[in-house]
């Protein structure tokens, strides 16, 4: 058994995101823009499978979710309604002496990050959300906000669900896409950055019933990440003081993560009561965009749009379970990388990633690049294997097996199957199959390998189990 030698530093994993095109920093060759990245070939398989597989759980495996994709430029009322204008903002302070702008709430003993001092100006309040012209005046009056959560465009649009799919309490509605925040300080790697993308559903409930909601999601969210991969032991809840509540919120339990660079927030899970629907309808009747449900959601509950209270009728109470997607895929790339000392003493880098979520599902390779008969038969496995549309398969002719074998630990790939000499002798077609985590390999006929694919990826096994 190999050895497991891994203090994992963020170094280790940034590093091996721009080696093997899992990330880069936006805009490199121009020096960069801080807190803007770049998904490589490697990462956009990896964040889309683990949006996959979050908008399977949360729409496909439930029967009481929507699903939607709204715009994202928002209407700046919507932002003002929201609460968002007036406080969607953080603490700055700028150092005096080393000119560093830094989060005043996230100083330590009152100094500057960079140089230790404490020569700082006052805390002044700094709002986060990015504006753009819209159109093609340049003025005050034609602004609009980027949004910075995807959530608001789901309450807008609660009255456009409710009416096209006749939706009953409780049901929610969910959306995955990017949000946008003007960070003073980003930092971490892709942990805290001005653009990223989220998952977030928004569950509306009746009031009373909000807090037995809050609870099951909170237990929902956390297995959910438990079965993307991660370390139990590595997530924990918080539950936020009152002090630390956002503007709309009542109650909010962080699922939290000890990335590398220590505990933080993965996904928030907040009960924002009723602050939201019932501030899109305050003031606004003229624009007839709130809907109120009926409470007698037993009988064919009347959806009815009004804009006078009316006895029998509520604003439905919301429950959101809020997780960022690239936070998602530092803390899978960070609880994947392992970095072992074999028997022969050299060392390999293994991302044990879930197969659902590696970038490649197998890579054919062949043990002579320049044998025709191992080539066409290699890309002949590949091209099958695709076709089951399971993920990416890799034809990797890189030329040496043992190499491809790293190449392919260090990107998680669960599977290499060689097609060598021994593959057209003996009675029928063969191929090697080696398995990523125990390094394991088995013969099998050419015939056996799509079935044995197919029940790999079904299974979600890796490690010795899979034989
Ligand atoms: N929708 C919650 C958040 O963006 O933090």
């Amino acid at each position: 058994m190999p050895e497991k030698n891994c203090k994992l530093s963020m170094n280790d994993i940034v590093s091996l995101c721009k080696r093997r095109g899992f990330i880069f920093q936006s805009a490199d060759i121009y020096g960069g823009l801080q807190g803007l990245y770049d998904y490589g070939p490697l990462g956009v398989e990896l964040k889309n499978n683990l949006r996959d597989a979050w908008w399977k759980s949360m729409v496909y495996e439930r029967d009481d979710v929507e699903g939607l994709d709204s715009s994202l430029i928002g209407h700046p009322l919507i932002f003002k309604h929201s609460g968002h204008e007036d406080t969607f903002s953080d603490p700055m302070v700028d150092c005096r002496d080393c000119k560093c702008r830094m989060r005043g709430d996230h100083l330590l003993d009152g100094k500057c990050d960079n140089c230790g001092s404490k020569n700082l100006t006052e805390p002044r309040q700094f709002n986060l959300m990015f504006k753009a012209n819209f159109g093609p005046l340049e003025d005050d009056a034609s602004f609009v906000y980027l949004r910075p959560e995807t959530a608001q465009g789901i309450f807008i649009n609660f009255k456009n669900v409710l009416d096209s799919t006749s939706r009953k309490l409780p049901f929610g509605i969910a959306q995955t896409g990017k949000s946008f925040r003007n960070e003073v300080t980003p930092r971490n790697f892709i942990f805290r950055v001005r653009e990223f993308e989220q998952m977030e559903l928004e569950f509306f409930v009746e009031p009373g019933t909000d807090e037995e909601w809050h609870e099951k999601w909170v237990q929902y969210r956390l297995e959910w990440w438990k079965e993307q991969g991660l370390a139990a032991d590595k997530l924990k809840l918080f539950h936020q003081p009152h002090e630390e509540l956002a503007h709309y919120a009542k109650a909010t339990v962080d699922i939290l993560y000890e990335f590398p660079h220590g505990f933080e927030e993965l996904e928030g899970v907040a009960n924002r009561t009723d602050f939201d629907l019932g501030s899109h309808s305050k003031n606004q009747d003229e624009l007839n965009i709130f809907a109120k449900v009926s409470a007698n959601h037993d009988s064919n509950a009347k959806l009815v749009v009004q804009n006078l209270e009316g006895k029998n009728f509520f604003v439905p109470y919301v429950i959101e379970p809020s997780a960022g997607l690239d936070r998602g895929v530092l803390a899978v790339l960070s609880d994947g990388f392992n970095r072992e000392i074999l028997e022969n003493g050299s060392e390999r880098i293994v991302l044990k990633l879930k197969p659902h979520l590696a970038p490649f599902k197998a890579a054919v390779v062949p043990l002579a690049k320049n044998n025709e008969r191992i080539v066409e038969k290699s890309k002949e496995i590949a091209k099958k294997l695709s076709r089951l549309r399971l993920g990416r398969v890799k034809y990797e002719d890189i030329g040496n097996v043992g190499k491809a074998y790293r190449r392919h630990d260090e990107v998680g790939t669960p599977l290499c199957i060689t097609v060598d000499f021994d593959t057209f002798e003996g009675a029928e077609e063969s191929v090697t199959l080696r398995e990523r985590d125990s390094m394991e390999q088995k013969r099998i006929p050419i015939r056996e390998v799509e079935k044995f694919f197919q029940e790999f990826y079904a299974a979600g096994r890796v490690g010795n189990s899979i034989w």
